[in-house]
């Protein structure tokens, strides 16, 4: 078979892992032939490829990134750009087509499956929002990320006297904000599942402060919203799948807190950081059985799915279910363990 892979949307840790697997079980197991896309949709619609071998793949299983370049472009948004993908597939002869992504990358491709595309679905996002999957690869490595940086963030809090707002990823969903604000003790964490009050955070802060602690690390997911609209978000435009550009949500909460408690404070905003650089051993497990469970469901021909996790078994989920909605945090999660560590 002659199979085309792509990734797209932010790039993530594993991302290389997963290529590395469906290549190398497709070319020693089943003699297939691999091509890659480049930066996602767009190498599709360009007819942009890149050869991937057992060779070519040699040392790229901890590097961070994607070999074959990532994008955010979306062939439902460009004039023709179904067709162009369509005709690009068949002229350079694709049996089978697996795309590693988030929601919107895997949205293509369902919409691409139904219009007749054989193609196969990679869960990717450091944010863990797909609910289909109960686990995404990339996410172990981002709270691993976040919570090393909020440890050395304790230390210049006590050691100043300060309030640390630590701002991580998390557009829609606080998972990251939430695994690694209770790994690391934060004093209080944002999420955009539940919108906050600014009045009750520094109350928490104030009680705490008073009771002999002085230092807080608050970690807040960068979708984080306050309760009515009280505090500005920052508008910065929207991508190609119509997502507004989050960042901001950290630097107005430690203004508002160091106004309102009149405890010196500071932001620091993780950002890419948290994509970047090696996966944990986790996230490179998981990374490869996904990219082993891809290249099986194309030789199974079981188009038109994602693979995913569900307990400890890859299993096969419709690609339209994978997309059909958002994984929230668990509420419990929150309130029943974060929650005792607050204040
Ligand atoms: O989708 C993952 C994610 O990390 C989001 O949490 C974040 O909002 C977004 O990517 C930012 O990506 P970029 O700045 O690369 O467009």
């Amino acid at each position: 078979m002659k199979i085309g892979v792509l990734t797209g949307g932010g790039d993530c840790p594993g991302l290389n892992a997963v290529i590395r697997a469906i290549v190398r079980k497709a070319e020693a197991v089943h003699g297939d032939q691999v091509i890659g896309f480049r930066d996602g949709w767009k190498g599709v619609l360009e007819a942009s490829t890149m050869p991937l071998n057992v060779a070519a793949m040699r040392g790229t299983l901890p590097r961070g990134g994607t070999v074959i370049g990532t994008s955010r472009t979306n062939p439902y948004k460009i004039d023709d750009g179904v067709e162009r993908c369509k005709r690009a597939l068949e002229e350079l002869a694709i049996d089978a087509l697996i795309a590693i992504g988030g929601e919107d990358t895997l949205g293509v491709a369902n919409k691409l499956h139904q219009d007749g595309v054989r193609v196969v679905g990679v869960p990717k996002t450091i944010d863990n929002d797909l609910s289909a999957t109960d686990v995404t690869f990339g996410f172990d490595t981002a709270v691993q990320i976040a919570t090393d940086a909020i440890d050395r963030l304790h230390t210049t809090a006590e050691s100043h006297d300060r309030v640390m707002v630590c701002e991580v990823m998390g557009r829609h969903a606080g998972h990251i904000a939430l695994h690694a604000g209770i790994a690391g003790g934060a004093a209080y964490i944002l999420v955009p599942e539940e919108p906050f009050d600014i009045d009750e955070v520094c109350a928490h802060l104030k009680q705490r402060h008073s009771s002999g602690r002085y230092a807080s690390v608050v970690v807040v997911a960068e979708g984080a919203t306050p309760k009515e609209g009280t505090l500005a978000v920052q508008d910065k435009g929207l991508d190609a799948f119509g997502h507004v550009r989050l960042g901001g949500i950290g630097t107005t909460l430690a203004e508002e807190i160091e106004a309102r408690t009149g405890f010196e404070t500071r932001v620091t905003i993780l950002g890419h950081v948290q994509r970047g650089g090696t996966p944990t051993a986790y996230d490179r497990v998981l990374s490869t059985r996904f990219g082993i469970g891809a290249i099986d469901a194309v030789h199974d021909g079981a188009f038109g799915c994602m693979v995913a996790l569900r307990g400890t078994e890859i299993v096969r989920v419709p690609l339209a279910e994978a997309v059909g909605s958002l994984k929230t945090i668990d509420p419990a999660l929150l309130h029943h363990v974060a929650e005792v560590f607050f204040g």
